[in-house]
């Protein structure tokens, strides 16, 4: 297929979305920050199933990143970014400049509440103001009539999700699962900055979660001793340091004592300098 229209300026992605609509389309967004894998194409293959016109954002947002953290070295690659959504139906990339999205004098936040205190929110003060105040915009911007989220960042989607209630704005959010390697490490941009003996330790995330669902399947109720265990294999992994691992309730990201319901298993995990999010949905035996 051809490669999409990129469209760098909030006046051209607002003509454009107003027209698609005008002619009878639903708008389906997918916002990313680029550096895009097969993650990100399962949202926009989403998109392409339930709306006639789809708009892709790349844009890396500075204001969702903690001094010290990856933004300077986030990988950016617009043209292999393109060069693979030449494969999809992908109506209008929108690719802004920093200067298109904060001009001098900015000064707007989106503060959402309770949901965006724990956990990401604890260890990346700061993140989800950014992260709400640039969805807002690109909300407002491409105007979209379903918005596409991963399940990968899922404290995020809950975010988004919470936002859009709270604001009463016009989108739908769909949740889309999390596209995995081969060997169950969840594709995320950041991989890109393991090195070959941290991509094969990177592994013990998905197997802590996938040991807490084989507890949890032997009979094992206590939340305590499941995360205990996470923990411990998690820890095999000598250089590996743990943000948190802990079982929640899959609404409030609460912790839970106990599986009794189905649960979310969330996990925040460094190796060397790379910081790795993961979460599984947890189910209690049905026996
Ligand atoms: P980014 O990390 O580029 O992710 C863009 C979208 O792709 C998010 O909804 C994310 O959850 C989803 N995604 C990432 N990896 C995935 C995987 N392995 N499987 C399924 N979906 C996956 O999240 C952001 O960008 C930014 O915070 C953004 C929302 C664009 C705001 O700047």
């Amino acid at each position: 297929m051809a490669m999409p229209l990129v469209l760098r300026s909030v006046k051209e992605m607002r003509a454009y979305s107003r027209s698609a609509k005008q002619s009878g389309s639903r708008i389906g967004f997918v916002p990313t920050m680029g550096a895009l894998h097969r993650g990100h194409l399962s949202l926009v293959e989403a998109a392409m199933k339930e709306c006639e016109t789809v708009v892709v954002s790349i844009y890396v947002n500075p204001t969702q990143f903690g001094r010290g953290e990856d933004f300077d070295r986030y990988p950016r690659n617009l043209e292999g970014d393109l060069n693979l959504l030449a494969d999809y139906r992908v109506g209008a990339v929108f690719a802004p400049l920093d200067s298109e999205m904060y001009p001098e004098g900015f000064d707007t936040w989106v503060q959402v509440g309770r949901i965006a205190q724990p956990w990401e929110g604890t260890c990346r003060p700061g993140h989800f103001r950014g992260v709400a105040t640039v969805v807002l915009k690109l909300f407002a911007i491409v105007e979209p009539d379903l918005a596409y989220f991963g399940e990968k960042d899922y404290q995020q989607l809950l975010v988004v999700r919470q936002m859009v209630r709270d604001l009463n704005l016009p989108v739908e959010i769909r949740a889309c699962p999390t596209v995995r390697e081969p060997d169950g490490l969840a594709m995320s941009s950041r991989n890109q900055y393991l090195s070959p003996d941290e991509r094969r330790d990177a592994l013990v995330l998905f197997q802590s979660q996938q040991l807490a669902q084989e507890l949890v399947d032997r009979g094992e109720v206590d939340a305590a001793k499941i995360t205990q265990a996470m923990r411990e294999h998690i820890l095999r992994v000598p250089y590996a340091k743990i943000d948190y691992v802990a079982l929640v309730e899959p609404e409030t990201l609460q912790e839970v004592t106990t599986v009794t319901r189905p649960v979310r298993a969330i996990l925040a995990v460094r190796l060397g300098g790379t910081r790795l999010i993961d979460n599984m949905e947890i189910k209690p035996k049905t026996s």
